[in-house]
């Protein structure tokens, strides 16, 4: 989607969105929940993904970002369980669970945002949300017990009010928001967010930051794609760059910041757009 970098934002990290953040370094010790193993996916000739490795503690906000074509929502696939890697393997807790559906990941506690959402349009807010509950949950769910949960997840993005209107009279923040309360009500322990926060105006932007910090306060690890540099930069606790499919960098959002390669590849990416 489109590039929507700050390179004043990008060069300055100290220019952050005011999140509430409470960095749980002291989380860190609670150890790996979810790592990536040299992990490669083919598109025909194209390594889409290639030989990325990366790891996610509990409790971290991981931030992914790249230039567009990067490969960063196909890694989310991978772990999604949409595609399966040609090399390499995805473990969350130690588990290899690289060849398992997407529901099964779901239900394992991973749940993702879709890049480009996509709610059933016909059905209500609740409907969709109950989606995810339904999708995400061990057992066959009770109608009672999922209505509860997806209405606790509407509540948590601000959407209780529209719960009982149809999804398409919603605008583009309202369903971001629908987005992530989908994955909510999966009640998951890691949340994928695929840009989230792309396409919001300034004061929106900083509103799903505050709510994505809110999240990881109450105990939700996050990964999370995001060309918004404002947005990343302010929000994670480290971030992974990769660049044609491979990992570029790695490390705390002011050491990637004034990564010589890493301005590269994104000057590279603009002067290729806009020539
Ligand atoms: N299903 C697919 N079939 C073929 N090629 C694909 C497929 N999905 C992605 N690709 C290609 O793989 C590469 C990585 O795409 P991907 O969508 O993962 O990038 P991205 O980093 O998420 O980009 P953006 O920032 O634009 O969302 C691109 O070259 C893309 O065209
Ligand atoms: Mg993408």
């Amino acid at each position: 989607m489109g590039l929507k970098l700050s390179f004043s934002i990008f060069l300055r990290p100290s220019a952050k969105i005011c999140v509430p953040l409470k960095k749980p370094m002291e989380q860190k010790k609670n150890g790996l929940l979810l790592e990536g193993q040299g992990v490669t996916k083919y598109f025909g000739g194209l390594a889409a993904v290639s030989d990325v490795s990366f790891y996610l503690n509990q409790g971290e906000i991981l931030g992914l970002i790249g230039p567009n074509g990067a490969g960063k929502t196909t890694l989310f696939n991978i772990i999604a369980g949409v595609y399966k890697p040609n090399q390499g393997k995805i473990l969350f807790r130690g588990r290899d669970i690289s060849h398992l559906r997407p529901n099964e990941v779901c239900k394992l506690g991973i749940a993702r945002t879709f890049q480009i959402t996509k709610p059933f349009l016909e059905m209500t807010v609740l409907e969709n949300a109950l989606v995810g509950a339904f999708f995400g949950h061990q057992q066959r769910h009770v109608m009672e017990e999922a209505q509860k949960k997806s209405r606790a997840a509407l509540e948590r993005v601000g959407l209780e009010g529209k719960a009982e209107r149809k999804a398409k009279s919603l605008n583009l923040v309202e369903r971001k928001r629908l987005e992530v309360a989908r994955a909510l009500s999966t009640s998951p322990e890691i949340l994928l967010l695929d840009e989230v926060v792309a396409g919001l105006n300034p004061k929106e932007t900083g509103e799903m930051a505050n709510f994505i910090g809110s999240l990881r306060e109450g105990g939700i690890t996050i990964l999370m794609i995001e060309h918004v540099m404002k947005a990343i930069m302010g929000l994670s606790d480290r971030i992974v760059v990769l660049h044609y499919g491979k990992k570029l960098a790695e490390g705390k959002p002011e050491e990637i910041a004034k990564n010589p390669q890493v301005i590269e590849a994104y000057l590279g990416g603009i002067k290729t757009q806009s020539a």
